[in-house]
């Protein structure tokens, strides 16, 4: 998407075709910095730090962080080696071990700098078959907001759409998932307005939502993440839009914690609640997401301090809690399918169901049963 009117992805291959380039997520809204993954570890560590998150797009960066291992060393022992250490990296976005896991496939049976090559060309087609993807969620999800606007009683009246987290396309390599259907309504000169939740603790809603829909033109609100259910009682709520991390086979979803209270607040006030999903975000080996699915618990500093920029430019760090009060810091949960109003897929809008989900990708749900490798992600045509 654009960024002061030059286009821009979230990650690159730089010129010497060998390093990533990625913008550090951790610097906005305030800079605009890149940085560049030279090795494996280097990818580890901008997944872990959260220089890049957001499932989609931690994928494509475990796919080239096998690919930076095998440059160095093209054996199977630096491939585990380098697959363990990305693996252990987040737990919770399924996309992470499905990147690996694709990388894995185009490098089996290779050797030197044939595997190498084979892996370098998956790791750039995932990050082509992602912007294909959130395109055609763009595409199906924008006909709910079409629906929402042929209904608004006054011309020109927004939609009006919240949002919790990132889901952006700063959360994947282009377009984003909850935000595709969003910029598609924006291109076609469809009004919206977008409520951003804040997103504690991380505030990848305050720092990354709302600066990628500034930079892109897009009408939009921060609103405290409390907000939501106050909106939505008083008819200013038209749709929730959000991502997910991982939707267990039975489609429940995981996303960033918080999710789940404004799901069910959409449900109490009879406020569509949908989901935008890439395939690779199915896990149909978990059928149970609130049992299975491991939650991510991070650094209790995410949650006793505050980072911003003071009146004079510095950026600060400040403890915002008593200095010796214990802090959890959950950073997923699990909406149950029956909150789930719709599933925008790149194949379609779904029903929050297990036999909705196989039916759309039974290529991938017969894959896992059977243990075979995954066939590649294919949008539907329209
Ligand atoms: O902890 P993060 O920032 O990686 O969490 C990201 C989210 O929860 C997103 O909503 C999710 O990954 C969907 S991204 C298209």
């Amino acid at each position: 998407m654009k960024v002061d009117g030059k286009h821009l992805r979230t990650i690159w291959l730089e010129e010497d075709g060998r390093t990533v380039g990625i913008i550090d997520q951790t610097r906005l809204p305030h800079e605009f910095v890149t940085a560049r993954l030279d090795t494996p570890e280097h990818a580890v560590t901008a997944i872990r730090s959260m220089q890049v998150r957001g499932a989609p797009l931690i994928g494509a960066t475990a796919a080239y962080g096998l690919c930076l291992a095998l440059r160095a060393d093209a054996s199977d022992a630096a491939l585990e080696r380098a697959y363990a250490a990305l693996f252990a990296a987040r737990p919770t976005a399924i996309n992470l071990k499905w990147g690996l896991d694709e990388i894995r496939g185009a490098v089996d049976g290779l050797a030197g700098a044939a595997r190498v090559a084979a892996a370098y060309a998956r790791a750039a087609a995932i990050c082509e078959e992602d912007i294909a993807i959130n395109r055609a969620i763009g595409r199906h999800g924008v006909k709910l907001i079409e629906a929402v606007a042929a209904r608004k009683k006054k011309p020109g009246q927004p939609v009006e759409i919240l949002t919790h987290c990132n889901a952006g396309w700063l959360a994947t390599v282009d377009w984003g998932t909850a935000t595709a259907p969003i910029y598609t309504a924006h291109e076609r000169g469809i009004g919206v307005h977008v409520w951003v939740d804040e997103t504690r603790p991380r505030n990848q809603g305050a720092a990354l939502t709302a600066w990628e829909l500034g930079k892109h033109g897009v009408p939009h609100t921060v609103i405290a993440d409390n907000t939501g259910g106050h909106l939505m009682q008083r008819g200013r709520v038209d749709l929730v839009l959000v991502g997910t991390d991982r939707v267990s086979a039975n489609a429940d979803v995981c996303n960033k914690i918080g999710t789940y209270l404004k799901a069910l607040a959409a449900f109490d006030n009879g406020v569509a609640f949908y989901v935008a999903l890439p395939s690779p975000t199915i896990d149909f080996s978990v059928s149970d997401a609130v049992a299975e699915v491991p939650i991510e618990e991070r650094a209790p500093e995410e949650v006793a301090t505050m980072t911003g920029r003071t009146a004079d430019g510095r950026i600060e760090t400040v403890a915002i809690i008593p200095e010796n009060s214990p802090v959890a810091n959950y950073a997923f949960d699990v909406t149950p399918a029956r909150l789930v109003t719709g599933l925008i897929t790149e194949r379609g809008v779904l029903g929050a169901t297990r036999a909705a989900l196989a039916a759309a990708f039974p290529e991938r749900a017969g894959a896992t049963r059977a243990g075979a490798p995954r066939a590649p992600v294919r949008p539907a045509a329209e």
